[in-house]
C-alpha cells in the first residue's frame, strides 16, 4: 500500500523566527502513522536548523533544489554532498518556477535526479503542463515526456523510490485546482508510463502527488482518488495549522 506523501515547499518564504514558531506550533503535533510522511521543503539557510529542530520527530526536511555536480566553480549553488551532510533527506527538482525562471530542462533534471540519488537523498521530481498545452490537449503527451527523461537511466529500485509531484502550472498559485477526476486521470497515466518503462510493481509503489492551489478544504477529495499519494502544497503550506490538516488529512 503506498502511503501519503503531504510535502510543503514554502517557496522563498518565512525568516528565521517564522521557521522556528512553524516547528514548534507543529512539530509534535505531526501523525507518527504509516499511512503518511510528511516533509517540509525550505529555503537553504534554514535547512540544517530544521534538521536539528525536527530530529527524532516524524517531520522530514527537503531542500527546494540543488546543483547535480558534487563541488567546483559553480558560484551560488549548493551540492547534493552538501544536503547530505547536514542531515537533509529530499530534494525537490525540476519545479515549474525552476524550469521557468532558471532555465531547469529536462536534461538538468535527469542529472539532479541521478546525483540526489547517488547521495542517498529522494527526489520529489515535479512535471505538469501549461493552460496552453492542456487546451491543445498535449497535457498527457507533455507529462509523458517530461517523466520519462526525468527518470531516464534509473534502476527500477531508483524508480520506486523516486516520488513524482504532478502539478498543472495554471493551478499553481492561482487559486484554480484541477478538478480530482482529472488530477487523477493524469497521475494515473504517470503511472501507467512507469509500467511501461519498468514494471507494474514498480509503478505501483511510486508516489504521484498533486501540486496547485491544494488546501484543507480540497484535500480529502483529491487523496480520495486512486492515483493521487499526497501533495504538494506551496501557499496553504506556510500556515502551520492549515499545513497539520493537510497532513491529518493523508494519515
Ligand atoms: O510546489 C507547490 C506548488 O507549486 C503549488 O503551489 O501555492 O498552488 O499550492 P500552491
Amino acid at each position: 500500500m503506498r502511503k501519503n506523501v503531504i510535502a510543503g515547499n514554502w517557496k522563498m518564504n518565512k525568516v528565521s523566527q517564522e521557521v522556528t514558531q512553524f516547528v514548534d506550533e507543529i512539530v509534535s503535533k505531526i501523525p507518527t502513522s504509516e499511512n503518511v510522511e510528511a516533509i517540509v521543503c525550505a529555503p537553504f539557510p534554514y535547512l540544517a536548523k530544521l534538521v536539528e529542530q525536527t530530529e527524532g520527530t516524524a517531520l522530514k526536511v527537503s531542500a527546494q533544489n540543488m546543483h547535480f555536480e558534487n563541488e567546483g566553480a559553480f558560484t551560488g549553488e549548493v551540492s547534493p554532498i552538501m544536503l547530505k551532510d547536514i542531515g537533509v533527506t529530499h530534494v525537490v527538482l525540476g519545479h515549474s518556477e525552476r524550469r521557468e525562471y532558471f532555465a531547469e530542462t529536462d536534461e538538468t533534471v535527469n542529472k539532479k535526479v541521478h546525483a540526489a540519488f547517488n547521495h542517498g537523498l529522494t527526489p520529489i521530481v515535479c512535471v505538469g503542463e501549461t493552460l496552453e498545452q492542456r487546451e491543445a490537449n498535449e497535457t498527457k503527451a507533455h507529462v509523458e515526456k517530461q517523466v520519462k527523461q526525468a527518470i531516464l537511466g534509473l534502476t527500477e529500485a531508483q524508480v520506486a523510490e523516486t516520488i513524482i509531484a504532478y502539478e498543472p502550472i495554471w493551478a499553481i498559485g492561482t487559486g484554480k485546482t484541477a478538478s480530482s477526476a482529472d488530477a487523477n486521470e493524469v497521475c494515473a497515466h504517470i503511472r501507467q508510463v512507469i509500467n511501461e518503462v519498468t514494471s507494474e510493481k514498480t509503478a505501483q509503489e511510486v508516489v504521484i502527488q498533486y501540486g496547485g492551489s491544494v488546501k484543507p478544504a480540497n484535500v480529502d477529495e483529491l487523496l480520495a482518488q486512486s492515483d493521487i499519494d499526497g501533495a504538494l502544497v506551496g501557499g496553504a503550506s506556510l500556515e502551520a495549522d492549515s499545513f497539520l490538516q493537510l497532513v491529518e488529512a493523508g494519515a
